[in-house]
């Protein structure tokens, strides 16, 4: 196993691996309160007891199959109102990482960071921070990508393998997605946050179009418009526009 990756530039280069643990963000947060970490470093592991989904869900991984892990970062330079920009890095380096590998399948984000190949996800992606003198003093990313999973008990889930019928090296992936994600990591401290909103919509799932949400229980149709200053869903409803926070909205059909 690695003891750091060695392609990127800051991430991963202090790496710990466990064979089982509850939830990877769970021990890297667990690790970082007791610990002096430096940024980049990286929890990975092959099975998870407890994997954290958004919204309180759970995140279901069949062991040693997939990617599981999660890295610190230190986003010291973002307002708490501008972490949303975190979100959008992480999906699109997903996308980017995807596209390489997967030919002539269309992958997109949903907003704001889960990864779709053909209307399946394939990758979920969950962000805890925590925030003092108002600004974002650290960052757990925490990804799951299904990678060599053959078979899922959600149809509308998929992995690498079953979309371009190969089997990966997970290792050399998640090193991929370091280096990709540091990529966009670095253009945001230069704060060029516009042109990451331009690359966002070009891969964001149901923009432009027609589709069914719920919202505090209620059931409306709407398009997808983008992203507002604080990342914010805007939604044209029958010609009122709407905006909406990530727990508030519910994507349906
Ligand atoms: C989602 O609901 O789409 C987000 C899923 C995030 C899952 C990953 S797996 C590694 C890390 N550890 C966790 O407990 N969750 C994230």
């Amino acid at each position: 196993m690695h003891k750091y990756f060695a392609k990127p530039l800051f991430l991963g280069k202090k790496v710990q691996f466990l064979p089982e643990c509850h939830s990877t963000n769970e021990e890297l947060m667990k690790w970082i309160r007791k610990h002096d970490t430096a940024e980049g470093f990286l929890i990975y592991t092959d099975n998870q007891l407890k994997g954290k989904g958004q919204r309180g869900n759970i995140w279901l991984s069949e062991p040693g199959k997939n990617l599981l892990f999660s890295f610190l970062i230190l986003p010291k330079f973002l307002l708490p109102k501008q972490f949303f920009i975190l979100n959008l890095i992480s999906g699109l380096a997903m996308v980017k990482v995807l596209k390489k590998n997967i030919q002539n399948k269309k992958i997109e984000l949903k907003w704001p960071n889960d990864a779709y190949v053909e209307d399946r996800k394939i990758a979920g992606i969950l962000i805890e921070t925590s925030i003092e003198s108002s600004a974002v003093k650290n960052a757990v990313v925490g990804i799951g990508l299904n990678v060599n999973q053959d078979h899922f008990q959600l149809p509308s889930a998929t992995s690498m393998k079953i979309e371009s019928d190969r089997i990966y090296d997970r290792e050399g992936l998640l090193e991929s997605y370091l280096v990709c994600f540091e990529g966009y990591y670095l253009k945001i401290k230069g704060r060029d946050f516009s042109r990451i909103l331009q690359e966002y919509y070009k891969v964001m799932r149901w923009r432009g179009e027609n589709h069914s949400f719920k919202s505090n229980g209620h059931g409306f149709a709407g398009e997808i418009l983008g992203i507002d200053g604080v990342g914010k869903l805007i939604v044209n409803v029958g010609g009122q526009i709407r905006k909406f926070d990530v727990k508030e909205i519910e994507f349906l059909y």
